[in-house]
């Protein structure tokens, strides 16, 4: 996203395949085709595509288990505290917030008794997910009679950079609690028989955004974990969210800018993120990604990754929309002024 003038693409290598067995790789790197993600698996070259789905809406509403214990890891942020107040509407009893400072605000002290008053056992714990010393000692707190049931992990950073300026200590950080919080979540909690495993991504890992290089990578791996688990039978979901609106991470950005589309997305509530959650759910997906999304002005905002294959079925509609016709033209016409001319054309 960041650097259009290089085909970037990314090749996932059969691990089966001899070290010097180089021929597959040499031919995709002079390739010149818009395939930007694939897989070489013997002689089958396996190439990924974004597609629009509408889960339909649910008809029995989740149900939570009263016997069971629900933990969500950043479970005193925006998101993470929404997603507990949804498992208490659902009928969770007892849940396990962690955060690396506990409840260290006063808004998060009033968000925990207001479960609280409900009845709820509300756990918090002050505890860094990406120490898996840390996570396992909160884990070891919990009650045998109400085991883990599902799992919440929304514990993230994000630190925007742009990949010039990407330090190893920068891409480590954002990297610690989404990466490394959730392949300790994912070791420690396998003794337990879960519900669901869901793992707050985001959008950014999936299309990719110019400036989150750290924080799309950390996002890519949920998905990758999401996928592995499933293969192994267990439970998982990730779900790359677009951006929400004034809560959280996104928070420090204007509503009003927020509740418009800005690169293709809206800003979403609530409401819609917590039914889309429900759906996606219900959907039995390992992977969904959730945004109000128009495609036409994303093409606008990343008009060279528009080319990729990988998007080409998201963009179908959008190619019949005349906006898209204007944005080639307007880019064709930039393209063919000379410097000078660039600024009136
Ligand atoms: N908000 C959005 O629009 C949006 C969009 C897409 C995806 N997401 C994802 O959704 C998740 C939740 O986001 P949010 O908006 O709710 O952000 P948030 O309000 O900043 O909450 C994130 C929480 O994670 C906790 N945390 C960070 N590092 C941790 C660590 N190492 N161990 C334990 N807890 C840690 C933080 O608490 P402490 O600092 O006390 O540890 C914080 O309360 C994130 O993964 C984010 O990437 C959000």
């Amino acid at each position: 996203m960041e650097h259009p003038e290089l085909r970037c693409a990314r090749v996932d290598l059969d691990a089966t395949c001899p070290i010097d067995h180089i021929q597959p790789l040499v031919d995709e790197l002079l390739a010149d085709d818009a395939e930007d993600e694939l897989a070489l698996r013997g002689p089958r070259r396996l190439t990924a595509r974004i597609t629009r789905v509408h889960p339909p809406r649910v008809t029995t509403p989740f149900r939570a288990r009263e016997d069971g214990t629900y933990l969500v890891t950043g479970g005193l942020g925006g998101l993470g505290l929404q997603v507990a107040a949804w498992l208490v509407e659902r009928g969770a009893a007892r849940l396990m917030l962690i955060g690396r400072r506990g409840a260290a605000t006063e808004a998060q002290r009033a968000a925990v008794a207001a479960l609280t008053t409900r009845g709820v056992d509300v756990r918090v714990i002050a505890a860094d997910v990406s120490r898996r010393d840390e996570l396992a000692r909160a884990l070891a707190t919990l009650d045998p009679r109400a085991p883990l049931r599902g799992v919440v992990h929304a514990a993230g950073v994000a630190d925007p950079s742009m990949l010039v300026d990407l330090t190893p200590a920068r891409l480590r950080e954002v990297m610690a609690a989404k990466a490394r919080g959730a392949l300790h979540l994912d070791a420690l909690t396998r003794d337990f028989t879960l519900d669901f495993f869901v793992l707050y991504a985001s959008m950014s890992g999936l299309l990719g955004l110019a400036g989150t290089g750290n924080y799309a990578a950390a996002n890519a791996l949920l998905d990758a974990l999401a996928h592995h688990r499933r293969a192994q039978g267990r439970a998982a979901l990730s779900v790359d969210w677009g951006v929400f609106a004034g809560v959280g991470l996104a928070a420090a950005r204007d509503d009003r800018e927020r509740a418009r589309y800005s690169a293709g997305m809206r800003g979403m509530s609530r409401r819609e993120g917590l039914d889309a959650l429900e759906r996606a759910l219900a959907s039995g997906e390992a992977q969904l990604a959730v945004a109000p999304f128009d495609a036409a002005q994303w093409v606008e905002s990343y008009p060279a990754a528009a080319g990729s294959r990988r998007v080409a079925p998201l963009l179908l509609r959008a190619r019949a929309d005349d906006r898209l016709t204007t944005v080639t033209t307007a880019r064709a016409r930039l393209l063919g002024a000379s410097a000078g001319e660039r600024a009136p054309t």
